[in-house]
This record gives structure tokens, C-alpha cells and sequence, in this order.
């Protein structure tokens, strides 16, 4: 299934699409099953959690939800660091979610211990098609390097693991980091990658366009078997692409 590539005016415009999108995923669940979210991290989720909370607190049922995460820090749940955090304070405690759908990596437990225990408790929670788990909805960004989720460059044997979760490292900063290989990235029944901002331009061409190495970045590796794969820009973002593959109008 080709990418889908949407470009939007502004990253407010962006948030409230990625809302109204999840909202609509959300109701077309049947009631007697769950939808599961697998949260990303960094800086830019938090507009948009912030535009899914104000936008669809009550327009969702949110005990439908199970909330996890495509990536953590290895560090304590109130780091700064911490994505579970970022999650928390931009989107959880303003949802009715049940504390008891919310997974969170436990980033302060020894790395590898809770590869193994996130991954077979992922494997627990999400619904499954032949052995393996179908997250209904997998959130991703993209780093100015290429690397998704804490998939970062060199990563390739992450997406090409038997395991769902791993351990890997920053490659600056040397921090430990529990990310989602490639078996659950693609097998999500849909992938959203948000890079908005001017600062991801030159990487979006850099993969959309297919340009010479592009090949060689995780971001490039995220190829779901059956599901679908959304580009969520913004004009500054999308500002150096030159194809237009699929593009679709900026969004009015
Ligand atoms: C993390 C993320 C990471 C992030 C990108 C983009 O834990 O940092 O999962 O993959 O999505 O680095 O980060 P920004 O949104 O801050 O640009």
C-alpha cells in the first residue's frame, strides 16, 4: 500500500487532523473489543495529545483505549526525560482512560529484564493475527537523523528482529532506550509518522524523495505488511519535497 502523505498549513491544523482521525478509528471499533495506541515520544506528540484531550474527551469511549508506548527512556516514570511523562501530563490525566489500560515501559527497570516483560505483555494485550500482535494504531516520529521511535541509524537488525521491544542506545547521548522493533511497527494495522516542523525537512526528502542513502535510515524501514502508513507535514516540513507521490492537497 503506497505512503498517504498529508500537508497541512500549520502543526495546529496537523493536531486537530490527527484527532479527528483517531476519534473516528476509536468509534469504528466494535464494542466488544479494544483499540490499542502505541504513544511516541519526543516533543512533538504533545500538541497533538493536547488536541486529541481537548477535542475528544467526550467524543470517545475511552475505556475502548489500551495506551502504549513505541519507545521509552531508560529512566524513572517522573524524569524529565521520560515519555510516559510527556504522555501524562499532555493527554492522560486530561482522559478517562482506566489505569488499567495504560502500559507503561518501565524505564527504571534493568533494560533488557523489561524488553522481555513489555514485549509479552504487549503480546498479552494486543490482539494478535497469526502469532503476532496488530496494534491498531502505532504514533511515530522522525529524528533530524532518521531514527523512528529509538530506532536510530545502524538500527537495521531492530526492525528485522524476531523480538517486539529491544534494547537500544542514543548514539549521541549513549542513553539506554526500550523501542518497538520492526515486528511491531510493521504490523500495526496503521502507522501515522508526524514531522512537522522546518528542522525535518530535509530528512522527509530525504526518504519520501528517495533520495541516494535514503535506504540506510529506520524512519525508511517503517513498511507495514498489510496496514496503512500516513505522513502527517506541515508546508515547512514538506517545504524541500519534490515528488509529490500521493501527495495530497494541504488540507484547507
Ligand atoms: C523519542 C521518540 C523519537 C522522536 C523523534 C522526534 O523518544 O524521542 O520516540 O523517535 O519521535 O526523535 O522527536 P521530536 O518530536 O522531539 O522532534
Amino acid at each position: 500500500m503506497a505512503d498517504t502523505i498529508k500537508i497541512f498549513e500549520t502543526v495546529d491544523e496537523l493536531a486537530l487532523y490527527f484527532a479527528s482521525f483517531l476519534e473516528a478509528r476509536i468509534r469504528e471499533t466494535p464494542d466488544d473489543t479494544t483499540f490499542s495506541w502505541v504513544l511516541s515520544g519526543g516533543t512533538t506528540p504533545k500538541l497533538i495529545f493536547r488536541a486529541v484531550a481537548l477535542n475528544c474527551r467526550e467524543s470517545v469511549d475511552w475505556n475502548k483505549i489500551k495506551v502504549f508506548w513505541g519507545d521509552e527512556r531508560c529512566v524513572g516514570p517522573q524524569d524529565e526525560e521520560s515519555n510516559f511523562r510527556m504522555a501524562r501530563e499532555n493527554l492522560l490525566e486530561l482522559l478517562p482512560i482506566p489505569w488499567y489500560n495504560i502500559f507503561r515501559i518501565h524505564g527504571e527497570n534493568d533494560p533488557a529484564e523489561e524488553a522481555v516483560k513489555y514485549s509479552e505483555l504487549f503480546a498479552r494485550q494486543v490482539n494478535s493475527y497469526m502469532g503476532i500482535p496488530n496494534a491498531d494504531l502505532v504514533m511515530l516520529g522522525l529524528g533530524e537523523d532518521g531514527h523512528t521511535a529509538s530506532v536510530f541509524p545502524g538500527g537495521a537488525d531492530l526492525f528485522s528482529s524476531h523480538k517486539l521491544f529491544d534494547v537500544s542506545e542514543h548514539p549521541l547521548t549513549k542513553q539506554k532506550r526500550i523501542t518497538a522493533c520492526g515486528k511491531v511497527i510493521n504490523n500495526a494495522k496503521t502507522i501515522i509518522i508526524l514531522a512537522p516542523g522546518e528542522n525535518k525537512a530535509g530528512m522527509v526528502a530525504r526518504i519520501l524523495d528517495e533520495q541516494t542513502g535514503w535506504e540506510q535510515l529506520p524512519a525508511a524501514w517503517v513498511r507495514p505488511e498489510k496496514g496503512e502508513k500516513i505522513w502527517l507535514l506541515d508546508r515547512k516540513s514538506a517545504s524541500k519535497l519534490k515528488s509529490n507521490t500521493n501527495n495530497e492537497k494541504p488540507i484547507d
